[in-house]
Order: structure tokens, then C-alpha cells, then sequence
């Protein structure tokens, strides 16, 4: 096992806040959004991801998502090293660690993350576009489909954060970035707001240190004091075992 020793080790009952972006699915088999052959490369995210794109044509939002949550749900698709390391940092660390994910695969949650938010929603929950009202949902969606609560057909929804929409959970989410010791920022490329803001809000608000783990530089990679540029199945288990070892 690799171990990358992080130059400032925080206080071991400091808060490690680490926000997750598509990189760290990436070597479960999940494409990523902006890198060469992605998602946003194929799909117009105008077309499929924003509430505009609903309204317009639901049977094409749907079938984009089923397709991506049938995707997610095959047997190949597991939580890799990445995930994992994290769940092992969450059980050993003396301090708090809480996970803001932006992906809506359920990988952290697989793994076994249990202080994680997922600041963009999930795949395997519905909501109602008429009352609000959100259920489990791991099956195909269609514009067919009734709300138990409201009654009302047509306005189920994948309960996923689209552009032009508020991510969820964002009061807890500022709180824990003004109070923490780390922020670790993992395989996002930097270019989605507020997530990508992230960083600089710890800058301002907490003493903290910060560092990036990812394939290639982010967007914002200036803005941080520490990065290893790598796999995630690689940087974050070694990183991991870094912070372990600083106790
Ligand atoms: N290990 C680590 N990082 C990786 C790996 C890997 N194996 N593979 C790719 N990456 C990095 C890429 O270099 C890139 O910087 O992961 C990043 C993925 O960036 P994006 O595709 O832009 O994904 P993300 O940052 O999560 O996107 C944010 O945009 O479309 C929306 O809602 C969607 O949540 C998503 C948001």
C-alpha cells in the first residue's frame, strides 16, 4: 500500500469535509461528464439536464436517465478502492468526516459511507414535479407514472439536481465547510457551481488545509494547497492511509 503523507496533518478531532465528483466513479466503470468521450461529449445537457428539458420533452429525459440508472444498477458496477478508503477514514478518524457527493450513483452509499450528502440527489429516488413528494424508486420512470401522495400523472421525476436548479442540503453543507480542518476535493473537474466554489469558501471561512486528488488539474486546482495528480483507486487510499498514520 502506497502512503502519501499530507504535509499538514490536521487535528485529529477535526472535521475532514471531502466533496466526491464523477473521477471517483470512474474506475467502477461509470463515464465521467466533461472529459474526452464523456457524457456532456454525446448529450446535449441543455436536451436531457435542466427543468426547461422536462417540460419541453419528459419521454427524452426519462430515457436518458433510465438508461444511465439501469447503467448504474448492473452487476459490474461496484464501489472501488476509492469509495472504500473513505468509508475507512469516516469509521477511524476521531473527528468527523462527511462526504458531499456530486455524483447520483450510489456508490458511497454502497461502499458504506454514512455521513454523506448527496448535493446533486440519486438515481434510485423519484420525485413528484407537482407536490414535492419523494419516494425509493430503482425502476424505469415514464410520464405514465402516479404520485401516491398528490395522485397527479406525468410529473414524476428522477430526484436529481438539474442546471438551474438548488442543490440540496446546502445549509449543512456551508456549515461544515466554515468549521473544518480539511477539505478534500476528489475527482471533480472544478467547472460546476457551487461545488466548485467549495474551496474558496474554506479558504475564507475555516483555518483549514485543503488538497486535490485527481486525474489532472481542476478548474480551480490554484486554489488549493496541496493536490496528487492520479487515479482515485491510487491518490486516495494512499492519501487515506497518510492521515491514518498521522494519529
Ligand atoms: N481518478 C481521479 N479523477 C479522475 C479519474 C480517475 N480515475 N478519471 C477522471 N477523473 C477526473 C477528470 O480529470 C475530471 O477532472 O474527474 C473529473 C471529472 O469531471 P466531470 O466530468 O466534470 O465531473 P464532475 O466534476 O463530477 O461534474 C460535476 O456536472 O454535469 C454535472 O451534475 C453533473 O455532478 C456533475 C457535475
Amino acid at each position: 500500500m502506497n502512503i502519501l503523507t499530507p504535509p499538514v496533518s490536521p487535528p485529529r478531532d477535526g472535521r475532514i469535509v471531502i466533496l466526491t465528483g464523477a473521477g471517483i466513479s470512474k474506475e467502477s466503470g461509470l463515464e465521467t461528464f466533461r472529459d474526452a468521450g464523456g457524457i456532456w461529449s454525446k448529450v446535449r445537457l441543455e436536451d436531457v439536464a435542466t427543468p426547461e428539458a422536462f417540460a419541453r420533452d419528459p419521454e427524452r429525459c426519462h430515457a436518458f436517465y433510465n438508461m444511465r440508472r439501469a447503467r448504474h444498477g448492473a452487476a459490474d458496477i461496484q464501489p472501488n478502492a476509492a469509495h472504500h478508503a473513505l468509508v475507512k477514514l469516516e469509521a477511524q478518524w476521531p473527528g468527523e468526516v462527511l462526504v458531499v457527493t456530486q455524483n447520483v450513483d450510489t456508490l458511497h452509499d454502497r461502499a458504506g459511507s454514512k455521513n454523506l450528502i448527496h448535493m446533486h440527489g440519486t438515481y434510485n429516488q423519484a420525485r413528484c414535479n407537482r407536490c414535492e413528494h419523494v419516494i425509493p424508486n430503482t425502476g424505469d420512470l415514464s410520464t405514465s407514472d402516479v404520485c401516491t401522495a398528490c395522485g397527479e400523472a406525468g410529473g414524476m421525476r428522477p430526484n436529481v439536481v438539474w442546471f438551474g436548479e438548488m442543490p440540496m442540503e446546502m445549509a449543512r453543507i456551508y456549515d461544515a465547510l466554515s468549521d473544518c480542518a480539511l477539505f478534500l476535493s476528489i475527482g471533480t473537474s472544478g467547472n460546476v457551481y457551487p461545488a466548485a466554489g467549495f474551496v474558496a469558501v474554506v479558504r475564507k471561512h475555516a483555518a483549514a488545509h485543503t488538497a486535490e486528488l485527481n486525474l489532472e488539474p481542476s478548474a480551480g486546482a490554484t486554489l488549493f494547497a496541496e493536490a496528487h495528480y492520479g487515479p482515485a483507486t491510487e491518490t486516495v487510499p494512499a492519501y487515506v492511509e497518510g492521515l491514518l498514520q498521522s494519529l
